[in-house]
């Protein structure tokens, strides 16, 4: 890659795709670089994912409210969505719940999936939550991905995804 805004090729075989989620992640560290407003780089951060991974339908955030009990809308790609999201709810509040990554192959068997866009088959779910300092662990939204492909969303994904939510997370100033 010889800027930020080309991206990174994912192929179908394990090795390139992990490779494809590091220059991604090189990708998106150079985009955010020098920049710490919230709203922009999640906005970039989405933008990027949607332009560069295959196969989806739908990329954003959910932000944790300030009362601590809902998920509200943050900027995305793809079709107007919900906007809250009660903890607890759905697959984006039970990654928030939990402070985990949620995967689920097939959106339609989970209980209590939020349809947002008709298309989505599966989806990921990936908790943003702090690493460092006194507010290690603070969860400040989800990172959603949705496919129209089932079962689109692997081990390799989870780990690409995460990494690029900590690249994401420490770019921001969060207070
Ligand atoms: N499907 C999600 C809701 C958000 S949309 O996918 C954008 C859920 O069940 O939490």
């Amino acid at each position: 890659m010889s800027n930020a805004y080309d991206l990174p090729k994912f192929g179908e075989d394990p090795i390139s795709k992990a490779e494809a989620y590091r220059q991604l992640d090189t990708a998106l560290a150079a985009l955010l670089a020098g920049e710490r407003d919230r709203i922009a780089n999640l906005a970039n951060t989405a933008s990027l994912i949607y332009q560069a991974l295959p196969e989806l339908n739908w990329a954003g955030f959910y932000l944790l409210e300030p009362t601590g009990r809902e998920l509200v809308l943050g900027p995305f790609q793809g079709k107007p969505a919900c906007v809250r999201i009660a903890l607890g709810r759905g697959v984006c509040g039970t990654a928030a719940a939990r402070r985990e990554t949620v995967v689920v192959a097939n959106v339609h068997e989970f209980p209590g999936h939020i349809a947002c866009d008709s298309a989505s088959n599966s989806e990921i779910v990936v908790p943003l939550l702090v690493h460092e300092g006194p507010q290690t662990g603070a969860l400040l939204g989800v990172l959603d991905l949705d496919s129209p492909v089932r079962a689109r969303f692997d081990e390799i994904d989870r780990h690409g995804l995460e990494t690029l939510a900590a690249t994401l997370v420490s770019s921001v100033s969060w207070r």
